[in-house]
């Protein structure tokens, strides 16, 4: 679960509600907010953490962040795969697989205009694909992309590395800013072995029965 929220009072009274979550996630604006002591606290109650700083910066820069990620002992953590090879090659030399660097390739929320906007000259696909091969290329342990993406990344990378899909959200759910969504069930038969969820959790009327009622559609889902 994303914990896209504002203090570590608002992290911990849902998290206490929804006890079948082990597995969080961390951005930044939680984080500035509460500081490290919110990873202790996290850790220290046995949840595995994600720290999702995506992180774009030169090699030296990223392999520091990861040296003090590594020391606070996270789970997994996300660097741009468009942050270039030997960005990716600190992070995970860094790392020796623990964490597990994860690289962004498209972020959910972009489109193919978006993406031209950017500069991108490549659809989304293209650029997705590009990206994934970059991060295999650098060592990483993963990629994060949209669900619509994670077939061609599997059958591209194999099945060695993770693929980890936001942009989820159930039918009934409104899309926020995300473009490229799927259900938690769809993503799962793509091939997602992770999927990342915030918003139709924290902003549901009952988190505690939004979670029961994605895990009741994942009993039956059937993995490739
Ligand atoms: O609320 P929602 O379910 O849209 O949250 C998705 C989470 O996944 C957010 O924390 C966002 O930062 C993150 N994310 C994303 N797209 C990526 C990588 C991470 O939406 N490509």
């Amino acid at each position: 679960m994303a914990l896209d929220l504002c203090n570590s009072r608002d992290v911990f009274t849902i998290l206490e509600g929804i006890p079948s979550i082990s597995q969080v996630k961390v951005g930044p604006g939680v984080l500035m907010q509460e500081g490290p002591s919110l990873i202790t606290e996290l850790h220290s109650r046995g949840y595995k953490v994600f720290l999702d700083l995506k992180h774009h910066d030169i090699p030296n820069t990223v392999r520091l962040a990861v040296k003090a990620a590594k020391e606070m002992g996270i789970w997994m953590l996300s660097v741009h795969a468009s942050g270039g090879l030997k960005m990716l090659q600190a992070a995970s030399e860094e790392a020796t697989g623990s964490p597990i660097i994860l690289g962004i390739t498209v972020l959910t929320s972009l489109d193919d205009p978006q993406l031209k906007e950017i500069g991108f000259t490549n659809s989304v696909e293209t650029t997705v694909l590009q990206l994934a091969s970059l991060a295999q290329k650098g060592g990483l342990g993963g990629v994060v992309a949209s669900p619509h993406e994670v077939r061609k990344i599997r059958a591209q990378i194999g099945n060695e590395m993770l693929i980890v899909t936001p942009g989820i959200r159930l039918e009934t759910d409104t899309k926020h800013d995300q473009s490229r969504t799927m259900t938690p069930r769809q993503a799962v038969e793509a091939g997602a072995d992770y999927l990342v969820i915030g918003r139709p959790i924290l902003e549901a009327p009952n988190p505690k029965e939004a979670v029961a009622s994605i895990l009741a559609s994942l009993e039956t889902a059937k993995k490739p």
